[in-house]
């Protein structure tokens, strides 16, 4: 899919003729100005499948619209900049994505940002709600596992509710899964796919390494210890980053990922598969990541977990009353809202 992503001139320029009712999506990017932002907006203007980017944050998003609208690429691209700027920015869009909010520093965990972020996912939700009630919402801010109930909370409050278009963006675990697996075992990354299931924070993070395809064998220490990296791989990076930040540009990468897949299947591609943390009835928990089938109207069917070692099944069992928490944590947050 990302091959699309190079960019030979005679198949882009067939690409700009090709104006066909299926490439048209219109995406929003809610704190575009961003680390994850920009590069998410470059990605996304590069795509035939876009049609119309708009761009908001509360800083710098006339020049960062100005910058990408230079790109010759046939997504329109606008940018809108604090509250008063943000209907216009949502009105008749596809694809929501929103990756506004702080990320963290060394020492931190996901969940230190709640404070900050829960009121951003809330703000931004809310807009949503009023303005693009039918788009599908693909939330990367963290945590994620209090987010995707915030904005779920929020949406019942208008009475928009439909938990098939709210996704929490969690496609950095299984990128990550799969180049770590392809790196260990001498294959070619694109080739491999890992499911990544449960949440999206430390224990949470659950790589299903049994399921992985082409089928791997490891024994139980490189398990654990690889399992162990996909857990913490973002901390990796707010480690290496030292202070600036947390992933961005794998993040960016992995964000475009779900919303090109989103928008094949809204455009009527059969068999496009992606995990992400919704709703859910797969695990004891209210909201669960686990494969999705995308169709035209977000998701088509659960997958489910599936068939697991017993190892997995540990990780499940560990990761629930985190997970519960952090649900707890936001539908309480909402329901404090006045
Ligand atoms: N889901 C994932 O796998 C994943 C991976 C990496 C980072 N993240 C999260 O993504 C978020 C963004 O990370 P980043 O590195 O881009 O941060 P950043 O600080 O570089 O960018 C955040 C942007 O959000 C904007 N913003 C702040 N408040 C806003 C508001 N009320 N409305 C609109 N925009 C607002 C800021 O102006 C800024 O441009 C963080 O919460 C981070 O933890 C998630």
């Amino acid at each position: 899919m990302f091959s699309a992503l190079a960019r030979p001139a005679g198949a882009a320029l067939r690409r700009s003729f090709s104006t066909s009712a299926q490439n048209n999506a219109k995406v929003a990017v809610l704190g575009a100005s961003g680390g994850i932002g920009q590069p998410l907006a470059l990605l996304l203007k590069n795509s035939p499948l876009v049609s119309r980017l708009t761009l908001y944050d509360i800083a710098h998003t006339p020049g960062v619209a100005a910058d990408l609208s230079h790109i010759e690429t046939r997504a329109t691209v606008k940018g809108y900049l604090g509250p008063e700027q943000l209907p216009d920015c949502l009105k008749g869009c596809d694809v929501v994505v929103i990756p506004a909010g702080v990320p963290r520093k060394p020492g931190m965990t996901r969940d230190d940002l709640f404070n900050t972020n829960a009121s951003i996912v809330a703000t931004l939700s809310a807009a949503c709600a009023q303005h693009c009630p039918e788009a599908m919402i693909c939330v990367i801010s963290n945590p994620v596992n209090s987010t995707i109930p915030i904005a779920t909370e929020v949406f019942k409050k208008h009475g928009v509710y439909n938990p098939n278009k709210i996704f929490g963006v969690t496609t950095l675990d299984i990128v990550r899964a799969n180049t770590f697996i392809a790196e260990l075992k001498g294959l070619d990354p694109a080739r491999v796919n890992v499911p990544v299931i449960g949440g999206h924070a430390g224990k949470t993070i659950i790589p299903l390494i049994s399921q992985c395809t082409p089928k791997v064998d490891l024994p139980q220490d490189q398990l654990t210890a690889i399992t162990g990296r996909i857990q913490e791989a973002g901390t990796e990076v707010v480690k290496a980053k030292a202070g600036a930040g947390s992933a961005t540009l794998s993040m960016a990468y992995a964000g475009a990922r779900f919303v090109f897949s989103l928008v094949d299947a809204m455009n009527g591609k059969e068999g496009v598969v992606e995990c992400s943390f919704v709703k859910s009835q797969e695990a004891d928990c209210a909201y669960f990541s686990t494969p999705l089938l995308l169709g035209k109207k977000g998701i088509e069917k659960n997958l489910g977990i599936g068939k697991i070692s017993s190892f997995e099944e540990k990780m499940i069992a560990e990761a629930i009353p985190e997970l519960k928490a952090s649900i707890k944590k936001g539908e309480e947050f909402v329901k404090n809202m006045k």
